[in-house]
């Protein structure tokens, strides 16, 4: 046999069952330990399938067993051996081949390693930074691997199910114009033209509308996006996503497709039945009840405005907030009765750091007395009516945020109903409360500016019956959007598209662009417009975050091979790193005072 065939592996450690029992074969891998207890050496071998323990001793020859007893963590061998049941004593019953073992007749030792930095084992608790400079041995261990692996399976389903249901995966260009999504781009020198840069991509949008002008009716494509923003656990500056564009269709067939793609992805790959239709929901009543355009609707607590209780009442707070056309509104903490001062404070200071001028209270003792700081200001009957009004009984708190911006007043108080359900830990994490949110405002004040901005992207198309709207109400126009909401969390987001230039420009016209600067951005759309668009639509999901949802976890970083950290630079090759000045002259480009 030659050298090479003699290690070929046979099995993958994990892979080794009962079938096998009296079977020789070859396992290739990392030694997770290796333990000499004089003459006979247990060794955990693992790979990305598992681990199984090696057993060297005699009848082994002797040049094996000393071999084995000189591994460390992390070498890399391989192992021929039988595979025996262990003894009943020496059973391990908490990996799937613990009750096996090889018994080893021969050891190659592939290579050896230094110490590794990080021990390579389950929910590690190493510091980022150290886990990013080495992410190779990060992703040695076995959640992350089935992070990783759960990811490759997602991307085959959704190439898969959309393959089947006529989708044609397309590639666009990573080198391109800026496009809409709205946050920084990422920028490229070009050498050929000195002093003009290309765009990475924030999404593929325009492409994909482009390739619905050229006819291909159904487009997906699993693409990576780049946006220059403000990290968080759900975003990193280079992400996934699965992108879709479908012509001559509206909202309902679009969100019919991707319910039939969400209850496969959810089903093939983590065996999780999704009840269709996933509910849908507008977004001024998500405002309104959860106080947030993604609710949480794996828990209760909803938002109840008291504002028609709270008129009147005689508490000058209350009726301020009602008097400069804001609201009050309340949640109730069921069984919160009992919440310290320091418990209120810091939920107070939550509410704030969201925009609340503050939090007001009413706690119902066990006797059905109240108690609350306000209620020397307000009659008896009207905080009890208050108090009704949210559902309280004996043991709960109920909550108040009063203010003049009444979506202040909800988004604070939706995230005091996030605080306390985490508090309280009200939220089941093994269930998965799928949600469509529909019916967004098509544009929003800057507050600073006091221009209009597209809330989803300039080309979705407003509502049909709020096309007047435009020229009357702008602010009122609701748009053909829907953004897909699992676990509260923004999962996709998409929407049907203009399609009609006159329409085309009038939002430009809102959204303050004049003719030459839309020419100067899209013209290559606009022109696209004038030779026959299709009617079309489509959504985005990012990806990692499907992945993270499926795989339970918290983070995007964790189900992304190579993330960025914290403060989007790679801890491993040290990227983004300063260039020599003859690539900076080659290119046209001199450094500022900044760089
Ligand atoms: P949108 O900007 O809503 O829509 O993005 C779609 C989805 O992409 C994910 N996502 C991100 N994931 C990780 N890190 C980020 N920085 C990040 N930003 C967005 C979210 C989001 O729901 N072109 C439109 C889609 C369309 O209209 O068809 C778009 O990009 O899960």
């Amino acid at each position: 046999m030659s050298q090479s065939n003699a290690w070929k592996r046979t099995h993958y450690c994990g892979e080794i069952g009962e079938a096998d029992v009296g079977a020789e074969v070859v396992v290739l891998g990392w030694v997770q330990r290796s333990r000499d207890l004089g003459g006979v050496v247990f060794t955990q071998l693992r790979d990305r399938t598992g681990t199984v323990q090696a057993l060297f001793c005699a009848p082994a020859p002797a040049g094996v067993i000393e071999a084995a007893s000189s591994l460390r963590n992390e070498f890399v061998v391989g192992v021929r051996g039988e595979v025996r049941r262990r003894s009943p004593d020496t059973v391990n019953p908490n990996i799937p081949t613990g009750h096996l073992e090889i018994a080893a007749m021969e050891i190659k030792v592939f290579n050896k390693s230094d110490t590794p930095p990080i021990y390579i084992e389950e929910n590690l608790n190493v510091n980022e930074a150290t886990r990013f400079k080495y992410r190779y041995l990060d992703l040695r261990r076995p959640d992350m691997q089935r992070g990783i692996m759960l990811r490759h399976r997602a991307a085959k389903v959704t190439r898969d199910f959309f393959d089947e249901n006529g989708f044609l995966e397309i590639e666009t260009p990573m080198l391109t114009k800026s496009t809409p999504e709205g946050a920084r781009d990422y920028l490229v020198p070009s050498r050929v033209y000195p002093g003009h840069f290309f765009a990475l991509p924030q999404s593929p949008q325009l492409f994909k509308q482009l390739l619905m002008v050229a006819g291909f009716d159904r487009y997906m494509q699993i693409v990576r996006c780049f946006r220059d923003e403000d990290l968080r656990a759900d975003r990193q500056p280079e992400f996934t996503q699965i992108d879709l564009e479908m012509s001559f269709v509206d909202s309902d067939d679009i969100i019919e497709v991707n319910e039939r793609y969400l209850k496969r992805l959810f089903h093939d790959v983590i065996g999780v039945d999704i009840e269709l239709p996933i509910p849908r929901l507008a977004y001024a009543e998500a405002m309104s009840r959860y106080g947030s355009d993604k609710p949480d609707t794996r828990f209760g607590m909803e938002l109840v405005d008291i504002g028609h209780i709270a008129a009147g009442c005689g508490f000058a707070v209350f009726e301020g907030a009602l008097a400069s056309g804001g609201g009050v509104r309340a949640i109730n903490a069921k069984g919160c009765a009992g919440y310290s001062r320091k418990q209120l404070d810091a939920l107070a200071e939550h509410a704030r750091t969201y925009g609340a001028k503050g939090l007001a209270w009413a706690a119902m003792d066990d006797q059905g007395g109240v108690r609350s700081p306000f209620a020397k200001f307000v009659a008896d009957e009207t905080l009890k009516a208050m108090l009704g009004a949210v559902g309280a009984e004996a043991g709960d708190l109920m909550l108040v945020v009063a203010g003049p911006d009444d979506r202040v007043v909800c988004e604070s108080l939706g995230q005091l109903r996030l605080e306390v359900a985490r508090r309280e830990r009200l939220i089941d994490g093994t269930g998965y409360k799928l949600l469509w949110v529909t019916g967004f405002p098509l544009l929003e004040r800057d507050g600073e500016t006091g221009r209009w901005n597209a809330v989803h992207h300039p080309f979705t198309a407003p509502m049909d019956e709020d096309v007047p709207l435009l020229d009357t109400d702008p602010g009122r126009v609701r748009a053909k959007a829907y953004d897909i909401v699992i676990n509260g969390m923004e999962a996709g987001g998409g929407s049907v598209r203009i399609n009609d230039q006159a329409l085309q420009n009038k939002m430009f016209g809102l959204l303050g662009y004049s003719p030459e600067e839309a020419a100067a951005r899209f013209d290559f759309l606009l022109e696209a417009f004038r030779y026959g668009a299709p009617p079309h639509g489509g959504i985005a999901y990012g990806l990692d975050r499907l992945v993270m949802i499926l795989a339970g976890l918290d983070s995007i970083k964790d189900v992304i091979a190579f993330p960025k950290g914290q403060t989007s630079a790679c801890a491993m090759t040290g990227a983004p790193t300063p260039v020599g000045a003859d690539q900076l002259v080659e290119l046209g480009v001199q450094l500022g005072p900044r760089g």
